[in-house]
């Protein structure tokens, strides 16, 4: 491999100036990074104007500045955009505009909170953007288009209109240094676009959709992303795999019509499971939903991750061992992070042998993975009566009501309410 490059021009007028992180081994403590990862940065110098497009970890300043100063002079640049404020990009900003105080910051609106958060105690000047702004370089135009959430609240994009240059921030990246910079040079870096895609973007699959809407109508002839490989080989296929990754996953087998609620339990001795069947058997009475259940005891959380991203309510069953719920719930729920979660509905339930903290504690997730959980869950000592029995079918039932807008308010007795708090 290629020892670290000097600055390279990417398109006429545009050079990469970014800097290499091949040591690197884990990125924001939960991606892994085999081949470390790259900052790209970049500078396009038009007839009236030069603008740096990012910057890199506050680590790589050095390198960073030995490549921007092979290209332009720091009296040069007018115009400084930000597209995202994480560090790994801001890390430069601070001493890039003390070295150039005449440029212009331009960053959207989402970052300005940001922007004092992370530069603390320095007062910089900056300009609020959004679709639709410009700045003018002379014979090269900057234009911005608004993708928040891709994957912090003030992520933008950054497009030169005449060349049909995306600098796309951490969208279309990935974390995968190779010296080489090129798609069509570097090596097979298509696990880690796939990894970065479902660790970074899909929990924001909705922003994923909106962003596509205005990138996919531009002629891209080439992706200057700010991690990883710069994308000028078929630069539109790497949209087109942003399209299919954000559409649903699975056979669209649900109908539309169809809620879809997910039954998932694990039992010690079968009290748990005849619950759960109750559960099942409640919200089957319900017309317009899907019902299924799976037993946790046989499968590990990857399977149900792309079932569960795409179902409207999930119904977990757990005994109570040592004051807490069995692994296998906790790690089907910590396997979550990476999809969209708020708004499902909820619910929890299961047996227990003399404290029963599980539910609660389930419940207490769901919440704080902004589930809502409309319905107190139901426990049972041991073997499940009858009357307990009814109690889940009545938690199906009223789950599959909620699901489809037929929620029948009734009447809570005291008596039920002791009950159930308390048990
Ligand atoms: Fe590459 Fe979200 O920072």
């Amino acid at each position: 491999m290629k020892k670290s490059p000097d600055a390279v021009e990417i398109a006429p007028g545009t050079h990469w100036i970014g800097a290499l992180d091949p040591d690197l081994r884990a990125f924001d403590i939960i991606l892994k990074t085999a081949n470390g990862t790259t900052y790209n940065s970049y500078c396009v110098r038009g007839n009236k104007g030069v603008a740096i497009i990012d910057t890199v970890k506050e680590s790589h300043t050095d390198e960073f500045f030995t490549r921007l100063e092979q290209v332009t002079r720091y009296d040069e640049i007018t115009t400084i955009v930000l597209n995202h404020l994480e560090p790994d990009h801001s890390g430069a900003l601070p001493e890039l505009m003390r070295r150039a105080p005449q440029a212009k910051l331009y960053i959207s609106t989402k970052a300005q909170l940001m922007l004092k958060a992370l530069v603390k105690n320095i007062g910089l000047d900056f300009n609020i953007v959004k679709t639709g702004d410009t700045v003018d370089l002379g014979d090269r135009t900057l234009h911005f288009l608004s993708t928040p959430f891709l994957h912090w609240p003030d992520t933008q994009c950054t497009l030169i209109g005449e060349q049909n240059i995306l600098f796309s921030g951490d969208v279309f990246g990935c974390h995968f240094c190779d010296a080489r910079l090129f798609n069509d040079q570097v090596g097979d870096f298509r696990f880690s676009f796939e990894y970065y895609y479902a660790h970074i973007m899909r929990p924001f699959r909705e922003h994923v959709l909106d962003a596509l809407e205005l990138i996919e109508p531009i002629p891209l002839t080439l992706i200057a992303p700010a991690h990883g490989p710069i994308l000028r080989e078929a630069p539109r296929s790497y949209v087109q795999r942003y399209r299919q990754l954000a559409s649903p996953l699975l056979h669209n087998e649900v109908g539309a019509s169809n809620k879809s609620l997910l039954v998932f339990y694990i039992s010690s001795y079968g009290n748990t499971a005849l619950m759960a069947q109750a559960v099942v058997a409640g919200a089957e009475t319900v017309p317009g939903v899907r019902v299924s259940s799976y037993d946790l005891q046989a499968g590990g959380d990857l399977p149900f991750v792309d079932l569960i991203e795409e179902a409207d309510c999930l119904a977990f069953g757990s005994p109570t061992i040592n004051g807490d719920a069995v692994k296998p719930i906790w790690d089907l729920l910590s396997s979550l992070v990476s999809i969209k979660v708020c708004d499902k509905l909820g619910a929890a339930f299961g047996s227990y042998g003399w404290s029963g903290e599980a539910i609660n504690m389930i419940e207490d997730r769901l919440r704080g993975l902004k589930f809502r959980v409309p319905i107190k869950g139901v426990r049972a000592r041991l073997i499940p009566t009858e009357e307990e029995l009814e109690r889940c079918r009545d938690l199906g039932k009223q789950l599959s009501q909620h699901l489809t807008g037929k929620v029948e308010h009734r009447v809570i007795s005291m008596s039920e309410l002791l009950t159930s708090s308390h048990v």
